[in-house]
């Protein structure tokens, strides 16, 4: 008898949980998940220290120069392997590559490095902290807008592109620079994977990435809309990172982390970030990919953090890929 209401109790509260689940997915989950967009960013916690310093000669206050209505500003498509310390451009090998734009002003004869990236490194942004004292992963994952004088041709040709793809009016550069503000104001979390339900054509995004090649595409697309041409000679292929994986699960947000109720999946989510915790270097991060890769074949389940919060993902074959592929211009 007490087997019997104890596992009718079990059964209650498993489907009062899945029922939360469905009411939440009734409300028509819209796919892929949007980047949520804030008012503001917020301050970045004293805990977060950067081993480089962000964007260091960028102005401090991120300042764009106004350019005058009459000149005529050409728009170049950079990009250049992610260069690591310790190994140096071993990325890209693995085609994993760092994405920019660069500007040049005939008037001004004054030229001009935009891009968009972590402020405390690739593994910061795609695996989180235990921190003292906190239950839940402690995350350092802003990325923003750079934006500095000078374009430094020799480290964009020698191993990746320089390439002209435009020119623009000085007027246009003036509004462009005000969107790119606002952008980086409001979009600050740095997002490494995109999440699909398979790598064929006609795959279901559940999640897309939000990283530096991202921000240059969302460039490209208002300076389209501001009535630019843009034209590459060349293939326009971009680094993705994928995760493949059936219908994401909706978790929940921090508060997994203070719910008793929610004790064993707060545990199950520490567990698996506790394999992935602190890197330094892209390396030792790409090495962690492996390891998560041997996990998510094993158990078949991914925590994602998306928008400061976590859902559950039933992967798939292939699980894990870098791929290399073309994007065209919008
Ligand atoms: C990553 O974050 C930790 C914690 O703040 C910090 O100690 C480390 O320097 C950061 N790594 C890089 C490469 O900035
Ligand atoms: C973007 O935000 C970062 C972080 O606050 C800041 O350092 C940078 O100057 C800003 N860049 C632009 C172009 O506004
Ligand atoms: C940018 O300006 C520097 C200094 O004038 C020059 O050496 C370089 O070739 C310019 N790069 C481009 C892409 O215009
Ligand atoms: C380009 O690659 C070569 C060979 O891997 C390397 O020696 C060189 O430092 C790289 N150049 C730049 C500017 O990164
Ligand atoms: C994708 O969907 C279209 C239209 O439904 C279909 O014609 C095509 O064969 C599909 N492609 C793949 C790779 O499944
Ligand atoms: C660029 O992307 C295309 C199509 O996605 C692919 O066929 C090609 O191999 C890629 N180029 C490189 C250098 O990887």
């Amino acid at each position: 008898m007490k087997k019997y209401s104890l596992l009718f109790i079990h059964a209650v509260l498993h489907c009062w949980t899945v029922g939360l689940v469905v009411s939440r997915a009734s409300e028509k989950q819209v796919w892929p998940v949007p980047y949520q967009r804030l008012d503001r960013r917020p301050d970045v916690d004293s805990f977060c220290q950067a081993l480089y310093p962000f964007c260091p000669t960028g102005d401090p206050d991120g300042r764009i120069p106004v350019m005058g209505d009459g000149d005529v500003i050409s728009v170049f498509r950079l990009q250049t392997p992610v260069w690591e310390f310790k190994y140096g451009d071993i990325l890209g090998k693995f085609h994993v590559m760092h994405d920019a734009i660069g500007f040049g002003s005939a008037k001004a004869g004054r030229n001009f490095t935009m891009e968009w990236y972590e402020l405390f490194q690739l593994g910061n942004c795609t695996f989180p902290h235990e921190r003292e004292g906190e239950s839940a992963p402690f995350w350092c994952n802003q990325g923003a807008a750079c934006f500095y004088d000078g374009i430094d041709d020799l480290h964009w040709k020698q191993n990746g592109t320089l390439e002209k793809i435009g020119e623009i009016s000085g007027e246009m550069f003036n509004e462009l620079a005000l969107w790119v503000q606002k952008d980086n104001e409001t979009g600050v979390y740095y997002e490494t994977w995109t999440v699909k339900s398979d790598p064929g054509a006609n795959a279901t995004t559940w999640f897309e990435s939000y990283d530096c090649s991202q921000f240059v595409h969302r460039t490209y697309k208002k300076l389209l809309e501001l009535g630019a041409q843009l034209v590459s000679q060349t293939p326009t292929n971009y680094t993705k990172i994928y995760l493949y994986s059936g219908e994401p699960l909706y978790l929940g947000d921090d508060s997994i982390f203070q719910q008793s109720s929610k004790k064993d999946l707060a545990a199950d989510i520490t567990k698996f970030y506790h394999w992935f915790r602190s890197h330094q270097s892209v390396v030792d991060m790409i090495m962690s990919l492996f390891e998560a890769f041997e996990k998510m074949v094993l158990e078949k389940t991914f925590y994602f953090y998306y928008n400061s919060e976590y859902w559950k993902l039933p992967m798939k074959y292939p699980y894990l890929q870098i791929t290399y592929e073309e994007i065209p211009f919008p």
